[in-house]
């Protein structure tokens, strides 16, 4: 049913942990089933992101789907990382099980959740970016 992608993600996710003076937190969580995901970003003058991690409560997809989020927004500029869609991730872990397609979005809602915080605290406009929910 998972991708061997998925499958090396969820049993060795990159980038897990916190980080102690993010430039931007996110949380996002899914009112319904009350999986909750979280990422930090670090990200330098220059707005490139630095480092990034990530915690959830999540199913294994969840955290597949983090890991390989925060691994394609590492050492990306602000706006590479606004195109880090949901799809995009799906299609770096070679495909998700339609059922979990919706545990997918948590991570790119909280990369935007972070983008927001950051941009908030800077007192800055990041183009194309949507005030989370
Ligand atoms: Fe809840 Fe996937 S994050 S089932
Ligand atoms: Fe909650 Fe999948 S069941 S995000």
């Amino acid at each position: 049913m998972y991708t061997e992608k998925v499958m090396d993600h969820f049993q060795n996710p990159r980038n897990v942990g916190e980080l102690e003076n993010p430039s931007g937190v996110g949380t996002v969580g899914n009112a319904k089933c009350g999986d909750i995901m979280r990422i930090y970003l670090d990200i330098d003058e220059d707005q490139i992101i630095r480092d990034v991690k990530f915690k959830t409560f999540g199913c294994g997809a969840a955290v597949a789907t983090s890991s390989m989020a925060t691994e394609l927004v590492k050492g990306k500029s602000i706006y590479e990382a606004l195109k880090v869609t949901n799809k995009a991730v799906m299609e770096a872990l070679d495909g998700l099980p339609p059922v979990k397609v919706h545990c997918s979005l948590l991570a790119e809602e909280a990369i935007h959740a972070a983008l927001w915080d950051y941009a908030e605290k800077n007192g800055i406009k990041i183009e194309g970016l949507t005030k989370p929910k």
